[in-house]
């Protein structure tokens, strides 16, 4: 898979959705189904916009106790998604028995990313209620190398570590960046952003974009700025 535009689907109901998904008449964007839509509607959602033709990254974060994300990585397995996530946090043992579990009997498998540190988690946060002292880029750093370490794809991360993570786990280690902007566009609640032009100097290979997108008052045409700046 080359750089991509993944639409973050952040909308409550399948009808919206599919609503929303219809203005794209021929075209068939990347979608990110998170948790809202996805315990909103199940796994029927998955299979419907699959059916659709549309690639879809399953944005779940899933991090529990090995054997429990073993079990529930091979249940998402036959959902037949292209990315699917899990915590960082959740040790290597854990991303090594999600591997194993979202592994098919015939070899194959969606990518699997891991989410490090999410960008909501700043150093105070980090220091105060997790307890943990290091600075957060050397943490994100740790865990991204973690991920590598259990056979992971790549990472979620903020297209500002995008660079770095690459450095340290090679070029075809993934980098899926949210946190994306037009330069004369609303910011909203994301406090690190880059314009997808930016993310692209700076080698992330999927951007996720939500309001930019959903929120456009042309949606088709926001989401074919977005391919134009970052992939074209
Ligand atoms: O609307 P916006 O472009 O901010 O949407 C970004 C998407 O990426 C949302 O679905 C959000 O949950 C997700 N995301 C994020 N930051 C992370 C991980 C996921 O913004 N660290």
């Amino acid at each position: 898979m080359g750089k991509d535009v993944i639409v973050a689907c952040d909308f409550a109901s399948a009808e919206t959705t599919y609503a929303f998904l219809d203005r794209f008449t021929g075209k068939k964007p990347f979608v990110k189904i998170g948790m809202e839509l996805f315990y909103a509607e199940g796994p029927s959602i998955v299979r419907g916009i699959k059916e659709r033709g549309h690639r879809i990254f399953l944005d779940l974060k899933l991090h529990d106790i090995p054997n429990t994300v073993k079990k529930a990585m091979a249940v998402l397995s036959s959902l037949d998604v292209d990315i699917t996530n899990l915590h960082a946090a959740g040790t290597v043992a854990m991303m090594e028995a999600a591997l194993e579990g979202l592994t098919r009997p015939d070899g194959t498998r969606p990518l699997l990313i891991a989410v490090t540190q999410l960008t909501s988690t700043d150093q105070a946060a980090m220091e105060n209620d997790l307890w943990i002292r290091e600075p957060i880029d050397r943490v994100v750093m740790h865990y991204a190398e973690n991920a590598k370490k259990a056979g992971l794809d790549g990472v979620v991360c903020s297209p500002l570590e995008a660079a770095k993570v690459h450095g340290l786990c090679g070029s075809g280690f993934l980098t899926v960046t949210p946190g994306v902007r037009f330069a004369d566009g609303e910011v909203g609640d994301q406090k690190r952003v880059m314009t997808p032009a930016a993310a692209r100097e700076i080698g992330s290979d999927y951007i996720v974009v939500g309001r930019p997108i959903t929120a456009a008052a042309d949606p088709v045409e926001a989401y074919e700025r977005c391919l134009n700046e970052f992939v074209d």
